[in-house]
């Protein structure tokens, strides 16, 4: 190996359609589909090299060593890239999230997308988009949409090798430059207490709603995507804030349950129909953790940040906007 560097940057990415529970743990396979907008606000930036001289794989996480589980999850990822390339060298990954405050937010869809782009790219690798979102899932299943984009599509596909099982962008231009996001935090960001993986496979294992919960997701998706097609701001937010609550049902009901909610998650979501009711652009959605995501547009962020900053218990806001694809950077970065 030539010991070359390849520094990636991704963008973390929120379903509107919910990811929750596989049809095959091995190999990450979704047992639904799911539907995301790509964030441009909170980004993960990795390089990545492959050196003979290294006795081992190691990782530094926002300039610390990473701790055993995150580098034992890596050096997976590492040993898929490697078996792809056909080599067996160690890496370094060097990783740095870039996200608003120090907040208990998924940093798993951005990570595993800028480490499928680098590490891919660093072992001599130069995948296309499909085979690259594929990589990206087998880290994690959101992350395979952080490859795209605005909104994006994941299939949850039918083979068992996974071959069809990756991300799509869903083209909307004009959609994508007025939608924004405005991520409420709750709690100041403590850790979550299910991670999203071991969650959704006891939800999937012990919830008598998680059959219900599975059946309703190919109707929210075609839903979604003729709300996409139709600029349809409203449909799409009904349907993303219903996505969230179905997902979340299943969880809850999970034995013994899967609860993330806090008392100021409630007081978000009740700020949200608030400001629904008085004729604002906002819809809510959450994933495995307390914080809140609001769904708006350009000409109701300001008003919808503003209110859900004031709500008891809410620690910080940020508006983001549609982000872009997974990129590699110039070499100096990050
Ligand atoms: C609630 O992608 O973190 O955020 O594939 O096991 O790594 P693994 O799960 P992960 O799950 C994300 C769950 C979610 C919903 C979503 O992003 O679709």
């Amino acid at each position: 190996m030539s010991g070359d560097a390849a520094t990636a940057r991704a963008c973390a990415n929120i379903a509107l359609v919910k990811y929750w529970g596989k049809r095959d743990a091995a190999r990450n396979l979704p047992a639904a589909g799911s539907l995301s907008l790509t964030l441009d606000a909170l980004t993960t930036v990795t390089t990545v090299r492959f050196d003979p001289a290294l006795p081992a794989d190691r990782m530094r996480l926002g300039g610390e060593v990473a701790a055993p589980e995150v580098l034992a999850r890596t050096r997976a990822f590492l040993d898929r890239v490697r078996a792809l390339a056909g080599i067996t060298t160690p890496a370094s990954v060097e990783s740095h999230n870039h996200f608003p405050t120090a907040s208990g937010l998924a940093s798993s869809a951005s990570g595993f997308a800028a480490l499928a782009l680098a590490a891919s790219r660093a072992a001599g690798l130069d995948l296309d988009d499909a085979a690259l979102s594929r990589l990206a899932r087998e880290g994690s299943g959101s992350a395979a949409r952080s490859i795209h984009g605005g909104f994006v599509r994941m299939d949850a596909g039918v083979r068992d090798d996974g071959l069809d099982a990756y991300a799509h962008p869903v083209a909307a231009p004009a959609l994508a430059a007025r939608v924004r996001m405005i991520v409420a935090e709750v709690g100041g960001g403590a850790p979550k207490t299910h991670g999203s993986r071991d969650a959704m496979e006891h939800c999937a294992r012990t919830s008598p709603l998680y059959d219900g919960w599975l059946a309703v997701v190919p109707r929210d998706l075609a839903a979604a995507e003729a709300a996409i097609a139709a600029g349809d701001l409203e449909a799409l937010g009904e349907l993303t804030e219903g996505s969230a609550l179905a997902m979340h049902a299943a969880a809850i009901a999970s034995r013994p349950t899967v609860l993330y909610w806090q008392p100021a998650t409630l007081a978000a979501l009740a700020q949200v129909r608030a400001l629904r009711a008085a004729g604002r652009a906002a819809w809510a959605t959450m994933d495995a953790g307390p914080h809140v995501k609001v769904l708006s547009d350009e000409r109701d962020a300001d008003a919808v940040a503003r209110a859900m900053a004031g709500t008891e218990g809410v620690t910080a806001v940020t508006i983001a906007r549609a982000g872009g694809p997974a990129e590699l950077l110039p070499r100096t970065a990050p």
